[in-house]
This record gives C-alpha cells, sequence and structure tokens, in this order.
C-alpha cells in the first residue's frame, strides 16, 4: 500500500521538484498539496502548486491555500526568494479548494482511518496553526518530515535556514507538538546532495515533461547558488526539498543522528536559529531525527529514474 502523503509547500523550484518527485513515485499517494507562505506570496505558492500538477497531468490532488503570514506578529521580516513569484508553467485551469488549508488539515486527519505522512516545506505556520488548534492532529500523522533548519554554523552554510526564520514561533511550536515520528532535514544534508550542470543534462535527455521541468529548474538554481561560498565554485546547487521525498522513498539516502532542537523566538539578529544538540547524552521523547548528510549520488539517481520518461 503506498504511503498517504501531504506536502505543506511554499512552492518555487524545489517545492515544485519534490511535488513532482512524490507524484512519479508509486510508494506514495499524494492526497493534498497546502499551500502556505514563505519564499512567496500564499496567493502564487498555491498557484504554483496547482501549475506544477497540472502540467504532469495530475489534476486529481487537490491545492488549498493557507496562511498568508506568521502564527504571530513582530519578528523582522525575512527577504523574499530571488526568484520570480510565479513559475514558467502554463497557468492552471482549475482552482484552488475554498477550505482554509488549516482547517483541511485538521478535517484530513479527523476523518483518516489510517494515519499519513506530513511534509512541510515551507514556514511552519500553517502546521503550527494546525496543532494550536486541535492538538489532537499529531494523532492522524505517522511520520513528519520538514526540511528546515541548520546545525552547523560559522562554515559556508547559512546561520539561518528561511523555512524556520520566516515563522520561528511556528517552527518551535511544531517541533514541540508530540508528533510520534519526525525528521528534519536539515541544510547540512541538502548541501551535501547537490546536482550538477551535466546531471541536468541527464536529466534533459531523459526526456518526458516532469524531468525537462526540473532540469531547467535545477539549472536556474545552479546560476545562482554557483556563486555562494558554499558552492566552493561549483556548477551545482542543492533541491532542498526534493531530499524529503527522497528520504521517504529511501531513508538510506540520508544520514540521521539523533538530536535535541532549540529555535531561536527571542527577538534580535539571531531569531530563527536552530541551536541542535545532537546525540544527547539523556535521550528524552522531546528529541528528533536529525538529517545531516546524504548521499548525492543516490539522490540524483533517484531524480533521475523517477522524473524521466513519459507520464
Ligand atoms: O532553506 C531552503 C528552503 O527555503 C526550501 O524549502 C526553499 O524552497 C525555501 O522554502
Ligand atoms: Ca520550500
Amino acid at each position: 500500500m503506498p504511503r498517504r502523503l501531504v506536502l505543506d509547500c511554499d512552492t518555487g523550484t524545489d517545492d515544485a521538484i519534490a511535488i513532482m518527485l512524490a507524484c512519479r513515485r508509486p510508494e506514495l499517494d499524494l492526497i493534498g498539496v497546502t499551500a502556505v507562505w514563505g519564499n512567496h506570496a500564499v496567493e502564487h505558492t498555491a498557484d504554483n502548486s496547482l501549475r506544477t500538477l497540472d502540467l504532469i497531468g495530475r489534476t486529481d490532488i487537490p491545492v488549498l491555500a493557507g496562511c498568508s503570514g506568521p502564527i504571530e506578529p513582530g519578528g523582522e521580516e525575512q527577504e523574499g526568494s530571488p526568484e520570480p513569484d510565479t513559475l514558467p508553467i502554463p497557468p492552471s485551469t482549475r482552482s484552488i479548494e475554498s477550505a482554509h488549508a488549516v482547517e483541511w488539515l485538521i478535517e484530513t486527519a479527523r476523518a483518516a482511518t489510517e494515519q499519513f505522512t506530513l511534509v512541510p516545506t515551507g514556514s511552519l505556520s500553517n502546521i503550527a496553526s494546525a496543532v494550536r488548534a486541535d492538538p489532537a492532529f499529531v494523532e492522524a500523522v505517522e511520520e513528519i518530515v520538514v526540511m528546515g533548519g541548520v546545525v552547523e554554523r560559522g562554515g559556508a552554510l547559512p546561520d539561518v535556514e528561511t523555512n524556520v526564520a520566516y515563522d520561528p514561533d511556528a517552527a518551535q511550536i511544531v517541533l514541540d507538538a508530540g508528533f510520534e515520528q519526525f525528521v528534519l532535514v536539515t541544510l547540512d544534508a541538502t548541501y551535501r546532495a547537490t546536482v550538477t550542470s551535466e546531471q541536468c543534462e541527464l536529466l534533459r535527455n531523459a526526456g518526458g515533461v516532469a524531468a525537462e521541468l526540473a532540469a531547467e529548474f535545477i539549472e536556474q538554481r545552479i546560476a545562482r547558488y554557483r556563486l555562494l561560498p558554499a558552492m566552493g565554485g561549483r556548477a551545482a546547487a542543492p533541491v532542498h526539498d526534493a531530499l524529503t521525498i527522497a528520504y521517504l522513498v529511501d531513508p538510506t539516502l540520508v544520514t540521521l543522528r539523533t538530536g535535541r532542537v532549540r529555535v531561536e523566538t527571542e527577538l534580535g539578529a539571531t531569531r530563527g536559529r536552530t541551536d541542535i544538540e545532537l546525540d544527547p547524552a539523556v535521550p528524552t521523547a522531546a528529541d528528533v531525527q536529525i538529517a545531516v548528510d546524504a548521499d548525492a549520488a543516490r539522490f540524483f539517481e533517484l531524480l533521475l529514474e523517477s522524473l524521466g520518461g513519459p507520464e
């Protein structure tokens, strides 16, 4: 039986690749995409999610729009994405669902006769709102896999990761909510699973609309990321959100360590940082699994085999 999956995205290029990857894997049954603000306004992230699904023929998957800002007022505004707000995909012919994403999440959880997997790849505002409104929400979730946070600071990686930094209070609420299985896919892992220009060419040559679009998006990402110190001059880029789906398909693709996470929620320069203690001496129920590394070659193989070929 495929795993029932809900994706909660702020869809730009890497979320779109995550959506396509989830749709193309027989192990996964994507039952809905909830859109949240983050790298773009929620109107755009919802519209981009619809466009992506429609392009690959998955007009059966509902898209719902959720929170348009952080759950608590205050905090400094984060810079948005350098990507254009609208993905270069033809407009969808359908509309987003009328329900609010948070209501839909709660209703889906209440109606569930079996648990589902939840993958947030944007700000955590929708998920924190669902947990706040109905703490029993967590019981319907078999596993939550969040793209967020960073372990190693002071090196080449950014000090803060945007999905957490957009709404740090929400991130802390989600971490404290009591999800049974919690995996945090950090920048430490996603920056290890970069995709190169040569690999984009392979992806493009694999044919099919999903592979071609993914190749185009990753090329666009490489043009930006190659200028960052973390890339060390290589023509390569991380595809952060897609690594969450790759983990679901093959958990051995990432290296997991037990960790204790505190999000810095205090106003000031360090707001949004994740303080992560790996392998705590005395484990507690609040500890989560932290993806700290990933196998780049196998991640790309999975992208290639999953996205290539006809719909
Ligand atoms: O920090 C990377 C994350 O921020 C990714 O989810 C990307 O899509 C943006 O939301
Ligand atoms: Ca994202």
